[in-house]
């Protein structure tokens, strides 16, 4: 690890990187970010990892945003790097290639709200609350927020929390589609690890092309999407993983995948 700053775990194909500011709520500083942009290609180079669970230190927070001490010091030259910066590694965590589950333990606000978005999956305790407040410090969400909030809840809502800078709830986020499960607060890691664990069994090749292929229907018309998912099924047809499988299923015996 390059600072600490970020933790990290791994077990049975499963990864945990838990966000280790603690005392700040996890605020996303420059330091966190290069040891997040760090362990994430690890990880992606990694072939013993098959899925990425990501998680906050502490049970306050998640991540409570962009760290404002750093974040005040900007004009409007750096402030657009410093976006640019952040993109980038939530963008590396989008296109990764292998899962990408947020554990939201807590206040997920601003940088820390769209740091989840980016995952590919969000399950949050009861005790979570979501949001953009960058509105009451005079800017707008920078690291992907008003692009992933309305493709994740609509237009309507998006602008209602990106203008107002409200909290939800972990309930209400699981009503508009933002979080995909809640779990009371003592739960939350060994149900996400139990659900990433059966992931990591998966066929690699095959999760992979099924992220790519879902993904693309964020950037592409439904005609070109038609394509891609066509090609990409070619792709998995040609597998030693796609042979395994389909006759695993024949001669009624479990598969085992080998990642080629
Ligand atoms: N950047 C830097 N430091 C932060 C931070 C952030 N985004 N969020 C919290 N902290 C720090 C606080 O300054 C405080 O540090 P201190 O103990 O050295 O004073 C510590 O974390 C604890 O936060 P505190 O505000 O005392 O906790 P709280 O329970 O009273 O409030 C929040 C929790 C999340 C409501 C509040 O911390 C908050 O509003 N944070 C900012 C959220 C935000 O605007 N994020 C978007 C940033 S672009």
């Amino acid at each position: 690890m390059i600072n600490d700053t970020i933790l990290l775990a791994q077990h049975d194909g499963v990864a945990t990187i838990t966000l280790n500011r603690p005392d700040k709520l996890n605020a996303l500083n420059a330091d966190l970010l290069d040891a997040l942009e760090h362990t994430l290609r690890h990880l992606q180079a990694d072939a013993s990892t098959h899925v990425v669970v990501i998680t906050g230190s502490g049970s306050k927070a998640f991540a409570a945003g962009a760290d404002i001490a750093q974040l005040h010091a900007q004009d409007a030259h750096s402030g657009r790097l410093f976006a640019e910066r952040g993109q980038r590694v939530f963008s590396l965590i989008e296109r990764f290639g292998k899962p990408v589950i947020a554990a939201v333990n807590g206040f997920a606000l601003g940088g820390g709200c769209e740091l989840a978005m980016a995952c590919h999956m969000r399950f949050a305790a009861e005790s979570a609350r979501f949001g953009q407040p960058e509105i009451n410090l005079g800017i707008i969400p920078g690291y992907g927020g008003t692009q992933r909030l309305p493709r994740l809840v609509g237009m309507a809502k998006a602008l209602e929390l990106i203008l107002s800078g409200d909290m939800i709830t972990a309930q209400e986020a699981h009503r508009l589609g933002l979080v995909n499960r809640v779990y009371p607060a003592a739960e939350l890691v060994e149900s996400t690890m139990t659900f990433a664990a059966t992931l990591a069994a998966k066929a690699p090749l095959a999760l992979r092309a099924c992220l790519e292929a879902t993904l693309a229907a964020a950037d592409t018309s439904s005609l070109e999407g038609m394509h891609v998912e066509a090609s990409i099924f070619g792709r998995t047809c040609g597998t030693v993983d796609f042979t395994e499988g389909t006759a695993a299923f024949l001669e009624k015996r479990p598969a085992v995948f080998t990642g080629r």
